[in-house]
């Protein structure tokens, strides 16, 4: 399209469901999905340099080392299609520091959506939670179980998803939660995460779709 692409920041506690409202905002949007947890896990599973780098801080819950993980985030940003079909990025920025890597490089999105869910509900989210490692679907024992027992049988849980690590992720996440909003407070929304999937999904969709006709009308002078 003629107009410029939608940049999105999604942000949230371990398991307020980013990885799940993007699969939906994907869908609808077109945009390049960048979760430097996923990269990173892939890089892990590749067994590479990064990979090896990040294993041992992402097993234990604490943040990887924010050179390794900058490196990796304006390398994937910087690629033909994040620039043409836009971007969502998720779970970048996680401190003041990558943030302000992103300032230096005048790389900003439009709108930077919070998702707010309950400390209770996260570790339940978390301890629950399954991969498919063929589709890299996320599914919840409970909340979203497979749809058939070939999925169900090859779904793997994380390594850091133990109720003693996911509060320590929390605590860490609360720690760099101000400062990373301080950057983007003007163009920040925060949503109720803890509804059904597909209501907060409507409100992240009316919410984009607000955004992007602002930017066309803008664009054109209208
Ligand atoms: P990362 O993978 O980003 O982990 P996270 O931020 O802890 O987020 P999660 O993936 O746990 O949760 P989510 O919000 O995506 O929730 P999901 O949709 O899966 O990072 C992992 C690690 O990598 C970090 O700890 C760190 O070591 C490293 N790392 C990553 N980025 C880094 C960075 N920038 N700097 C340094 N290190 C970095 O949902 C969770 C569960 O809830 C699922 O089971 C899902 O089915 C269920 N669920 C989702 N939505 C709902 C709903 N509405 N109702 C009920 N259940 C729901």
């Amino acid at each position: 399209s003629k107009s410029e692409p939608l940049k999105v920041m999604i942000s949230g506690a371990p398991a307020s469901g980013k990885g799940t409202q993007c699969e939906m905002i994907v869908q609808k949007f077109g945009l390049v999905h960048v979760s430097t947890g996923d990269l990173l896990r892939a890089e892990v599973s590749a067994g590479t340099e990064i990979g090896n780098k990040a294993k041992e801080y992402m097993n234990s819950g604490s943040l990887v080392p924010d050179e390794i993980v900058t490196a990796m985030v304006t390398a994937r940003l910087s690629i033909k299609d994040a620039q043409e079909k836009g971007w969502l990025l998720d779970g970048y920025p996680r401190s003041f520091v990558q943030a302000e890597s992103l300032e230096k490089l005048n790389i900003r999105p439009d709108v930077y959506i919070m998702l707010d869910v309950p400390d209770d509900i996260l570790i339940d989210r978390c301890v629950g939670r399954r991969l498919d490692p063929v589709t890299g679907r996320i599914y919840h024992i409970n909340n979203f179980p497979p749809e058939d027992d070939e999925i169900k049988a090859r779904l793997i849980a994380r390594p850091d998803d133990t109720e003693e690590k996911v509060k320590s992720r929390l605590q860490i996440y609360k720690q760099n939660a101000e400062t990373v909003l301080s950057t983007y407070l003007n163009i920040s929304m925060k949503i109720d995460g803890n509804r059904p999937k597909g209501v907060v999904f409507k409100e992240i969709d009316s919410l984009l779709s607000r955004v992007q006709k602002d930017k066309e009308a803008s664009k054109s002078g209208k």
